[in-house]
């Protein structure tokens, strides 16, 4: 069905091939009892049923995260970590930090050389990239504060997943070809993503030994991973590849529960992810800074909408370059940043004429860097309880560490922290004091899981995949369906565009701009970059009518999955 997406076949970061797309469906799965967005088929159809259980949202979210972790293990993980954004159908909100922690022997130069210059590629392509997974306890903690079904139910459909194998879609057996060589260099053991003859659609893949490890999450929980069996298949890794993750590191490791960053645009509440994470703080800045101008009048990536909110963007990615990190490790300013006032100044520089140049531009006085391949699943049961969530390896398929015996691929999230003031990462995004890296501490993130509510009320559930161009996605598509009237997967299916400050570029999908629109910004001193695929929106819109629309983007596998409240007899 998605073939009639694909007109263009694109080659991402990762070597993905993914698409990108004019689709000309734009009205999404439609249900009035629950429904569940998300990267793969499988996990969405796995969530589902669980809702059709009888489950609430976070019994679906705990079964999606293992699912994913079987069935998209290029981001799904139980080797990384990630956050979840949650409201209840009260309207009591909350959010769990399950990201990454700096092993206790990191440090601040453990990505340098005797001169203090970068070692290439340390921090993404080696043991040592890896942070402190916390996927395992994030759902542990999660279900325990809200599930409602024993936690071994939650796990045993992902066993059954790996067990049993399923088939592999298109775009799988292309990556799992395409990285092939890099699974063998990194892996003493070939692991399961490696076969003899070349993967094609449908094939099946069995992991035998993620579904003894998640076995053994499901009868112990946390201690499944953390001690015991798997603790010591890690750790061996470890020693092997030069690793610095220690038995300590992983008994240690806790998920913290945060206050999710909240704030107002026009008649929505906006619901996000506090730091670790400048999602939740970035989209809030970019959403005040439009809010004076009439959006919905200039229209959708119309030259004076498109200049107004690349102006926005460079602005508040100079901040996130200075002012965020771990709020354990630094005082994040977070009330600053979100302040009306503050907001209305960092525009007054702002020129309708003209672009201004990035150079220009530096960060707010009061506020990193980062990186493409992450999930986020969208999820809303029949109560209208709901959760975002976005989990992440930092790059498709991590650090290609595949841990013998256990099965599942690790992090190289380390990735995230800034491992020299300046020094762009894997995406571009620079930081300094706030990001550096400390021992036990947790690497700025992008990720931007989100809900929105209007009028007391379940709105949306949104977020995406992308490093840097996480918060424009999600940006744009907020403002897709609040400005500009479009529905879940319209809003969704349409094409993107990102600035993130430095480099000074618009980097735009092919058909982002109608005729005429992109020369115009030229002309005012924009530059602009192609980009083939930009982010993996999953979202969930709640209709007049009550009954939701997921939105599953199309550039990828994405799937929603609703069901309808069976009829009375
Ligand atoms: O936490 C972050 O912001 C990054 N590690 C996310 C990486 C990512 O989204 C890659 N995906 N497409």
């Amino acid at each position: 069905m998605k073939t009639i997406f694909r007109f263009f076949l694109i080659i991402i970061i990762s070597g993905y091939p993914t698409v990108s797309c004019v689709p000309d469906v734009t009205t999404g799965e439609i249900a009035d009892g629950g429904m569940v967005v998300t990267a793969h088929p499988e996990a969405s159809s796995i969530g589902v049923e669980v809702l059709q259980k009888g489950g609430n949202a976070v019994d679906a979210a705990v079964a999606v995260e293992f699912a994913l972790a079987v069935c998209y293990p290029r981001a799904g993980n139980i080797g990384g970590g990630g956050f979840v954004v949650y409201r209840n159908s009260n309207g009591a909100v909350d959010a769990i930090d399950y990201r990454e922690m700096a092993p206790a022997n990191a440090h601040r130069d453990m990505f340098l050389d005797e001169d203090g210059e970068v070692i290439e590629n340390l921090s993404i392509n080696s043991h040592k990239a890896s942070g402190v997974p916390g996927t395992v306890a994030g759902m542990a903690e999660l279900h325990g504060r809200y599930g409602s079904m024993p936690f071994h139910t939650l796990v045993e459909p992902a066993i059954k997943l790996a067990l049993h194998g399923f088939p592999v879609t298109e775009n799988q057996a292309s990556a799992f070809n395409s990285n092939r060589e890099r699974f063998l260099e990194v892996n003493a053991v070939p692991p399961a993503f490696v076969k003899d003859t070349p993967w094609t659609e449908g094939d099946t893949l069995v992991q035998t030994e993620l579904a003894h490890t998640l076995q053994l999450i499901a009868e112990k929980g946390r201690d499944g991973f953390y001690k015991g069996e798997v603790a010591d298949y890690i750790i061996k890794e470890m020693e092997r590849g030069g690793g610095i993750i220690t038995h300590d590191d992983l008994e240690n490791y806790r998920p913290v529960w945060r206050k999710p960053v909240t704030g107002k645009y026009r008649d929505y509440r906006v619901i996000s992810m506090s730091p670790p994470s400048s999602g939740g703080i970035a989209l809030l800045q970019l959403l005040g800074k439009v809010e004076p101008y009439p959006l919905s009048e200039w229209g959708h990536n119309t030259v004076r909408t498109t200049h107004l909110m690349a102006e926005a963007e460079r602005r508040v990615y100079a901040d996130r370059s200075e002012h965020l990190g771990d709020p354990d490790f630094y005082p994040v300013p977070v009330e600053q940043l979100i302040d009306r006032d503050y907001l209305l100044e960092r525009m007054s520089s702002f020129s309708m004429d003209a672009a201004t140049p990035s150079e220009d531009v530096s960060p707010g006085e009061i506020a990193y860097r980062e990186s493409e391949e992450t999930t986020h699943y969208s999820i809303v049961d029949s109560e209208r309880n709901a959760v975002a969530g976005t989990v992440t390896l930092n790059r498709s398929f991590g650090n290609f560490v595949v841990v013998p015996g256990a099965g599942f691929i690790m992090n190289n999230e380390m990735d995230d922290f800034s491992i020299k003031p300046g020094y762009p990462n894997m995406f571009g995004l620079i930081g300094g004091e706030a990001n550096a890296i400390e021992p036990r501490k947790r690497m700025l993130s992008s990720m931007t899981p989100t809900i929105l509510e209007k009028d007391g009320d379940l709105f949306m559930v949104v977020g995406t995949p992308g490093g840097s161009t996480i918060i424009t996605s999600v940006f744009q598509t907020v403002l897709n369906v609040l400005e500009h009237k479009m529905g879940m997967q319209e809003a969704v299916n349409a094409p993107r565009w990102h600035h993130q400050w430095l480099p000074d570029v618009i980097s735009a999908e092919p058909d982002a701009f109608k005729p005429g629109v992109r020369e115009e910004l030229e002309i005012i001193g924009h530059r602009f970059s192609e980009r083939l695929s930009i982010g993996r929106v999953d979202a969930i819109l709640v209709l007049p009518d009550g009954r939701l629309e997921g939105g599953a983007d199309p550039r990828g596998d994405d799937t929603a999955r609703g069901y309808n409240v069976p009829d009375p007899l």
